[in-house]
């Protein structure tokens, strides 16, 4: 369908510049550079541009937008090389009642991503939220035992089933707490701190070549949470638990762009890890004005070029890309307009800025990929 363009704007980057930039190998939209007219090198898609890099680069899909919104779906065609299910991969919708599986959403998700030749991120293994009502409400009367059966069957259940398939397992999502130390959940009540090591052991079983992440909020910078985050992982690494990855989610807010994440991301390398950014976006206080859409840009810029810079850091993903179906306004009271295309899906000033970043920053993959350390 035909939509006012949104891409014509012009960069602010000498064509000389742009032309050699596209001119690389891996961006599969470059003109030669001969060709006069250079009005679709502009055109180049964020997937074009993350190419170029060998980094895939992806957005949380919802699966209500995808099934009603020819133009939504054609954007996640068009604009990224990754997708990761926004809530039809979460416990409570892959298992509404006790070993009742529903499958459709998720599978629909993967083969149209395998469709479209994109990468899956699966999110999420373990995590307090969107838990089903039968496993919550029955804490009490569910033995430690059974209980351990029931996690390490529902995660080599859902890992096994799209096995060879989904690149990147959020396996563990937010055990630190705010204030320090584990997050009180289901899990720890239960299982003791033991559970994360145990999930990785679980997910690492059921499909030994994916990509095993531990996942947070809060943990860009070099922080408390990230501190007990890179702890543990330390001490994982240590004694042989089989994780591969330490994901930022980086919802971030448009007043604060992180300072260390280089130096973050950087340690984790060290220890032989990978890393991603998994669930990028900056919110802001509405209404919306010129000066936060400027704010948000340079923060976005920030994640995108800290990750991009860094050859450990295997994948950038947003949660969403259009404020058309964003979950920050039903989450944040006031706050809004946290991503790079607005709810008519035209750019806003941060998709122009993640645009520059991928065009001007050198390349650190080399051909086979990211590396690890
Ligand atoms: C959010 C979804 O975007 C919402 O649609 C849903 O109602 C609640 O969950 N951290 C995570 C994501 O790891 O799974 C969350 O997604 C956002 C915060």
């Amino acid at each position: 369908m035909l939509r006012p363009r949104r891409r014509g704007l012009r960069l602010a980057v000498p064509a000389i510049v742009l032309g050699a930039v596209l001119a690389a190998p891996g961006v599969a939209a470059a003109a030669p550079p001969h060709e006069a007219d250079t009005s679709h090198r502009t055109d180049a898609s964020l997937r074009q541009l993350a190419d170029r890099h060998r980094l895939p680069i992806g957005t949380a899909a919802d699966d209500a937008a995808l099934t009603s919104d020819a133009a939504y779906r054609e954007d996640i065609t068009t604009e990224f090389s990754s997708v990761t299910a926004e809530n039809v991969m979460k416990w409570e919708s892959l298992e509404p009642e006790r070993g009742q599986y529903d499958w459709a959403a998720a599978d629909r998700l993967v083969e149209t991503a395998e469709a479209n030749g994109q990468q899956v991120r699966g999110h999420v293994l373990i995590w307090h939220s969107q838990l089903p009502d039968w496993l919550t409400e029955n804490e009490a009367s569910i033995s430690t035992e059974e209980f351990r059966e029931i996690v390490r069957n529902h995660i080599q259940t859902v890992v096994g089933r799209y096995k060879g398939r989904i690149a990147e397992w959020d396996v563990v999502n937010e055990a630190f707490s705010d204030t320090g130390g584990l997050r009180d959940s289901i899990f720890l009540r239960k299982l003791g701190p033991g559970y994360i090591a145990d999930a990785f052991r679980w997910a690492h079983e059921a499909d030994p070549k994916a990509t095993l992440f531990y996942n947070d909020y809060s943990a860009e910078d070099v922080n408390r949470k990230s501190n007990e985050a890179y702890a543990l992982i330390k001490d994982f690494v240590a004694t042989g638990v089989p994780i591969d990855g330490f994901g930022m989610q980086a919802h971030h807010s448009a007043n604060y762009a992180p300072t260390t994440m280089r130096e973050n991301i950087q340690r984790f390398a060290a220890l032989g890890l990978v890393t991603a950014v998994t669930e990028a976006d900056v919110r802001m206080q509405l209404p919306v004005d010129g000066t936060k859409l400027q704010a948000q840009a340079n923060v976005f810029s920030v994640l995108l070029s800290s990750c991009l810079a860094e050859r450990s850091c295997i994948s950038f993903t947003s949660w969403g890309f259009t404020d058309k179906y964003s979950w920050v306004p039903n989450t944040f009271e006031g706050q809004g307009a946290a991503l790079f295309l607005d709810e008519n899906l035209q750019a806003k000033p941060a998709y122009e800025a993640m645009r520059n970043d991928l065009l001007l920053t050198e390349p650190v993959r080399g051909k086979r990929g990211h590396g690890r350390g």
